[in-house]
């Protein structure tokens, strides 16, 4: 079964083909990050009008790269949400154009359930898994006992850990997006800084507001005082406590739950630290993590999250994974 796939729900701009939920034949990603970056985040305006100028462009590459006919494709996937909603607009109105004129069954797919199923190109999911998202706008231990079925364990109470660690970096000024530059910083430096407790108790929930906030009023006092702050000691005491927390929490539920296997994912299942505690602290289960490349926002995750969508013909779950049903153009 060949899918074609669309993501437009932030910054990136994104058609694949994917074949039967595994070979991804094209993933075409047009990012913004360079547009975004002077304002310091994502201006949403912005963000839609550059889908517009790259949605047809994107789409003509991905066909082009796959050498697949129009005709061939079975199946439209398109990211229905959450994000930004003129974003998503721009990627869903372009999907059901396609889907109408070439007469072929579009869905819509929830976003994180991409995020989830970018693991599925490195390996083959085995239930019952727990899967720990950490994205820009989600932080969320989730159960999947098979295929397609989401029960989420526990969620942030504020801030999501991609949202903390762009707003350290922006306090400390080392630009947009954050994460990845704060991840690189705490590789050269010592956990030496003293940082809040973020345990919040023996549940799956989470906060990052606190240490935030501590990072922010930590970085304004040392300025205040006139005292060096050696920023990569800063990351990674930050780095530390977070991929603590992630990691202590993602452990009780594997035991908890008997999982079978461990996956991560969303944006900051990029993020060099908490890869290496995870395989060093997470040992008694299979554990996958995304290619790099498949961490971040793409439409290949999108392509495979909607073949087992499709395939199991669902349209509610726990987290609601799937706001938009099917959407019949026939
Ligand atoms: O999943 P994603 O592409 O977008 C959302 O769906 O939200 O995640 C983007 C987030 C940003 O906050 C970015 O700073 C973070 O992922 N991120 C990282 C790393 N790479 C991306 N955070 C920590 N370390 C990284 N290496
Ligand atoms: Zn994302």
């Amino acid at each position: 079964m060949i899918v074609l796939s669309v993501e437009s729900s932030c910054d990136e701009t994104s058609v694949s083909i994917v074949r039967d939920g595994k070979e991804v034949l094209s993933n075409i990603v047009l990012s913004q990050i360079d547009i975004h970056k002077a304002y310091g985040g994502v201006v949403p305006e912005i963000a839609s009008r550059e889908h517009i100028k790259g949605i047809t462009m994107v789409f003509e590459e991905a066909l082009k790269e796959a050498n697949i006919d129009k005709t061939n494709i079975d199946l439209v996937a398109v990211t229905n949400g959450p994000g930004l909603i003129g974003s998503l607009l721009v990627g869903v109105n372009a999907a059901k154009a396609f889907a109408f004129s070439n007469d072929i069954e579009i869905i819509g797919v929830h976003h994180i359930a991409g995020h989830i199923y970018a693991n599925q190109i490195t390996a083959e999911l085995e239930f019952p898994l727990i899967c720990l998202v950490v994205s820009g706008g989600h932080t969320e231990l989730i159960l999947m006992k098979e295929h397609y079925d989401f029960q989420k364990l526990g969620e942030t109470m504020d801030d999501a850990v991609g949202e903390a660690y762009d707003k350290v970096a922006r306090t400390v000024g080392l630009g947009y997006p954050g994460g990845p530059i704060v991840d690189k910083l705490a590789q050269k430096g010592k956990p030496s800084y003293k940082m809040p407790n973020i345990s919040l108790g023996n549940n799956y929930n989470f906060s990052f507001s606190g240490i935030k906030s501590h990072v922010i009023n930590l970085v304004h006092n040392t300025k205040q005082r006139n005292e060096e702050l050696v920023i990569e000691d800063l990351c990674a005491s930050f780095q530390e406590t977070v991929s603590e927390v992630l990691v202590t929490k993602s452990l009780k539920a594997i035991k908890e739950y008997n999982a079978k296997m461990f996956i991560i994912a969303g944006g900051v299942a990029a993020n060099k630290g908490l890869r290496k505690k995870i395989n060093k602290r997470i040992t008694m289960v299979k554990v996958v993590v995304p290619e790099f490349r498949y961490c971040t926002d793409n439409a290949a995750m999108i392509g495979i999250a909607g073949y087992y969508q499709y395939l199991r013909n669902s349209s509610t779950d726990d987290m609601s994974l799937n706001g938009l049903s099917r959407m019949k153009m026939k």
